[in-house]
Parts: structure tokens; sequence; C-alpha cells
């Protein structure tokens, strides 16, 4: 425990604390912290050791750190419902288990990696170590209708997250992609379950998965899909980007149903696909339209070239000069 301990001690001091002081926090040996610090620097954690003023943290290893995270969400009321694993087959159907045995709300399963990660439409999302693979449930209490605004408002938290720990400033594709520079950074994929005799949502799981510090992409992917790392040059910090998701996704749960208008608002602002040609996708069927605006449950709001005007709240619409259909 004590590596855990001095980690956690190193990342809130900010700046040197001497081993002295470490060891007397601890109550063990200063060679106790001596081979802490040299377990972590073994993990890739750089500390430095400057004569007098004791250790700095200088730099993390690109792995998810259950400790970091919890730390960055210290007095947070979800703090200690962070489950954090190396690589999973889906982080979605590991909440889905845990809903299923009452996990609360705000319990989140965070991962580095997955083996059978799911996309929207039945797809395969493909998660390469590098990415950031997360799920978190929530237990809104409101019928399914009431909550068709929510994977939109989570894109929202997402895009949040992602400026607010790298400066970059993502949109959203409609319904729910966030894009950066017309590529896709990130996938959301949320998944409902039912209390049978009430029709209410009984919880929700929010999926996102968000390419963080894949260098390259498959070739088939390097034209529709970007990371972190290939728009700012340096990888991403995935847990202090897991811990500002969880923030953002909470703010975004507390406001879900009270500050809906602002919300759709802000997605509104970030949204693209406004103001361009769209192909509306209904089974067999395409039509040409143009996207105007976003409507109070985060819809799709179109004009098509009769100059009639409607909506679109499915996912059926592809956009063109981006990516292809989602
Ligand atoms: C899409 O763009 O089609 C949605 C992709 C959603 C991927 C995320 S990654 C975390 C969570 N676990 C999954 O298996 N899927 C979601």
């Amino acid at each position: 425990m004590t590596k855990e301990e001095v980690l956690s001690l190193l990342l809130s001091a900010g700046g040197p604390v001497s081993g002295e002081q470490m060891s007397r926090q601890l109550g063990v040996s200063r060679a106790a912290v001596n081979k802490a610090v040299s377990q972590l620097r073994r993990e890739g954690y750089e500390i430095e050791a400057a004569t007098n003023r004791g250790y700095r943290l200088s730099a993390c290893p690109d792995r998810l750190s259950p400790v970091q995270i919890t730390k960055a969400l210290e007095g947070h009321p979800w703090q200690t419902r962070m489950v954090v694993l190396e690589s999973v087959d889906s982080t979605n159907n590991y909440a889905k288990n845990l809903t299923a045995s009452g996990a609360p709300e705000g319990t989140c399963v965070i991962a580095g990696r997955q083996t059978a990660g799911r996309g929207r439409r039945g797809r395969g999302f493909i998660s390469e170590e590098g990415g950031l693979y997360f799920s978190c449930i929530l237990r809104p209490g409101v019928s399914p209708q009431q909550l068709m605004h929510l994977t939109a408002l989570s894109a929202v938290a997402v895009c949040d997250a992602i400026g607010e720990v790298t400066g970059l400033q993502a949109q959203i594709k409609w319904p729910n992609d966030p894009v950066i520079n017309g590529k896709k950074v990130c996938g959301i994929l949320t998944e409902l379950s039912l209390v049978a005799e009430s029709n209410e949502a009984e919880s929700v799981v929010v999926g996102i998965g968000i390419n963080c510090n894949q260098p390259a992409f498959p070739p088939e992917l390097s034209e529709i899909a970007t990371s972190v790392l290939e728009q700012t040059g340096k990888p991403v910090d995935r847990s202090a980007l897991a811990a500002a998701l969880v923030q953002a996704l909470s703010r975004m749960n507390r406001e879900l149903m009270t500050r809906k208008e602002a919300w759709v608002g802000r997605f509104a602002a970030r949204c693209v696909t406004v103001g361009k040609d769209v192909v509306i996708l209904r089974g067999e069927t395409q039509t040409p339209a143009r996207a105007t605006g976003v409507g109070p449950d985060a819809q799709l709001l179109v004009e098509y070239p009769d100059g009639t005007t409607g909506s679109v709240s499915s996912g059926e619409v592809s956009v063109r000069g981006m990516y292809g259909y989602v």
C-alpha cells in the first residue's frame, strides 16, 4: 500500500515533498518511502530528487491510475465508485452487470483497452490500448421518452472534459459524435434498462470511447477518425481525462432535467451539422435536406428542397462533406 500512498502524497503536494515528511505522515520508515519511490519510477513515474527539497513528481506514465483518478475526485460524491481496469471485453457490459447487482448512480467503469468494444447499431468499436473506455451508470428515474436528449448532452460533457484537460475545442457531429477538425474523436453508446411495470428507465449506462494516445489509425479509419495525440502532438493524461469526464457527467446528470434548455443550447452551439446538406436515411429511402437547427430534445431540424420543414430524432442522418453514414 505504501507505493499508492506515496503517489497520493506526491500528487497532492504538486511540488517537492521531503522523504522525511512522507515517512512521518505515513508512519513508515524512510527506507520504505525510498523503496516506494523506486517502485514508482520503475512503473514509469518520473520523480525528481533534489537535495534538501525532497521528491517532486514531474510526469506520470500513460497508464490509467486508480490512485490518480480518485485523488482528482477528492470530495466528489462519486469518488469511491470508480472501477478501473487495465483491459475488459466492454466497459458497457461490465457496467450493465454491475447495475443488475444494484450498483449506485455514478458507478464508473474505466478501462485502457477493450477486447470486444461495442458501437451503435450492433457494430464493433475498435478499442486499442491508448484510448479511454468509460461507462457511467445513471439512474434518472424518468421515462425513456424524457431521456431523448441524454446522449446528446453526454457528448457536450465529453467536449467539456476534453477542453478542460487538453485545451482542444471539440465540436459535435449530430446526433452525438464529438469531432475535432471534422474527424471523430469519440463514440458514445447509451444503453437503457427498463422497469417492466412502470416503463421507467431503471438504469442507463452511458458508454464513451475517446481516442486519446493512439498515434495512428488503420487506413480504413484514418480519413474519419482522429486522436488527441494526433491533434496536439502530445499524449494526454488519461487518468486526468477520466476524472474530468466523471465531473462533467455528474454536472450533466444533475442538470439533465432542470437545466435541459441551457444544455441543449450548448449542444446546438457545438453542433457542426447545422447549416450543412444532409441525407436522411429511413430504411432504403434517402431524402436530401438542409440542417437548419436543433430542437428542444436535441433533434435535428431540417428543411427539404421543396421548402417544407421537419425534424429528425433517430440517428439516420448522414452529413455530406464529412465522414460517412453514422
Ligand atoms: C459508436 O460510435 O458507434 C459508439 C461507440 C461507443 C464505444 C464505447 S467505448 C466504452 C463503451 N463500451 C463499449 O463497448 N462501447 C462504449
